[in-house]
């Protein structure tokens, strides 16, 4: 076998942000817009790109150059991906093909999904057939070199799948058994920073220190609670544990003005509850709700600005494609 099709989800935060970059647990949800790869080995030893999603096209340098030089950035993470792996495939070349479902503007982690899917298809092309486990190390370690900072909760997800209780950095990596979950997600259409975000929070609890690490504290004694709310499907529960955490972000200085209008929003047209997702400001938030509320909930967090997108949540991890 010379040519292989994967693809991994992207992901939504359920509970935890930014106090996950802490040590404290989180739990998130793998989302059914996917990535696919087509990875290729081929004769000549050059690495080759097509991304379109991220406007990348016809890129390509000798696989000895891997790495080196000025990387655009649509290109980094799946050639920082195939680097892992120059010794394994001798004196071929690589060519990569990505394909999203989904804008890399929602913040579902097509970064890492694309990570995810290159190495799973490198696993299998060279005969590896790395366990998920060592996927997921060798998956995160790709992204902390080129980000220097991050949780890897992306990348569980990508790999795994399904809707995970993680205890970072990989400490305790618990798949929550659950049929459904009935969650409307709304976007922002403002991009969040992620890394600018943490360094806010970061300078926050340098002057707080005190305070805001209560505040982890609190986030990840909530965050254990709603695994069992999980678990049990007792999506009110849920639902009023999402509020307290988005008033814990809220104290963290990353809920935003649009973001709290719609969360806001969702909750007066019924929502359980609802709060944002990742690491706020902007992309995405996201409401429990009652089968016979959805539509009014949709229609408030539309008329609040946002833009409610068809989401199915706890869906398959990566996976190799007929
Ligand atoms: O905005 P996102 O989807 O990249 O989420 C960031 C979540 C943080 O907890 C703030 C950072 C992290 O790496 O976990």
């Amino acid at each position: 076998m010379n040519k292989i099709t994967v693809s991994a989800p992207g992901k939504l935060m359920l509970l935890g942000e930014h106090a996950v970059v802490y040590g404290r647990p989180y739990i998130v949800t793998a989302v059914g817009q996917r990535m696919r790869a087509i990875v290729e080995l081929t004769e000549k030893p050059v690495f080759q790109l097509n991304a379109p999603d991220v406007q990348v096209e016809n890129y390509q340098k000798p696989m000895s150059d891997l790495g080196k030089d000025d990387i655009p950035k649509g290109a980094k993470f799946v050639e920082m991906a195939v680097s892992q792996f120059t010794s394994e495939v001798g004196k071929t070349g690589i060519k990569v093909t990505t394909a999203s479902e989904f804008s890399s503007q929602f913040g579902f982690g097509s970064s890492s999904a694309s990570t995810v899917c290159v190495i799973k298809a490198l696993s299998e092309l060279t005969n590896k057939k790395l366990s998920n486990k060592q996927i997921f190390d060798l998956s995160y370690k790709t992204v902390l070199d080129i980000q220097g900072k991050g949780s890897g909760f992306d990348v569980a997800a990508a790999v795994y799948g399904g809707t995970l209780y993680f205890v970072p950095p990989g400490k305790m990596i618990e798949p929550l058994k659950i049929a459904s979950l009935p969650l409307i997600v709304g976007y922002s259409g403002i991009k969040a920073d992620t890394v600018t975000l943490v360094n806010e929070v970061l300078e926050k609890a340098k002057k707080y220190p005190k305070v805001i690490d209560d505040v982890y504290t609190a986030i990840g004694n909530l965050v254990r609670q709603a695994k069992k709310a999980i678990l049990k499907s007792d999506w009110l529960t849920l639902g009023e544990l999402m509020n307290l955490n988005e008033g814990y972000l809220s104290i963290l200085g990353v809920e935003g003005r649009k973001l709290a209008d719609m969360i806001y929003s969702a909750r007066e047209a019924g929502a359980y509850g609802a709060k944002l997702s990742g690491a706020g400001i902007g992309d995405c938030m996201i409401a429990v709700t009652p089968a016979g509320k959805s539509k009014a909930v949709t229609k408030a967090i539309t008329q609040a600005g946002g833009q409610v997108i068809d989401v199915k949540a706890n869906v398959e991890g990566v996976r190799i494609e007929k």
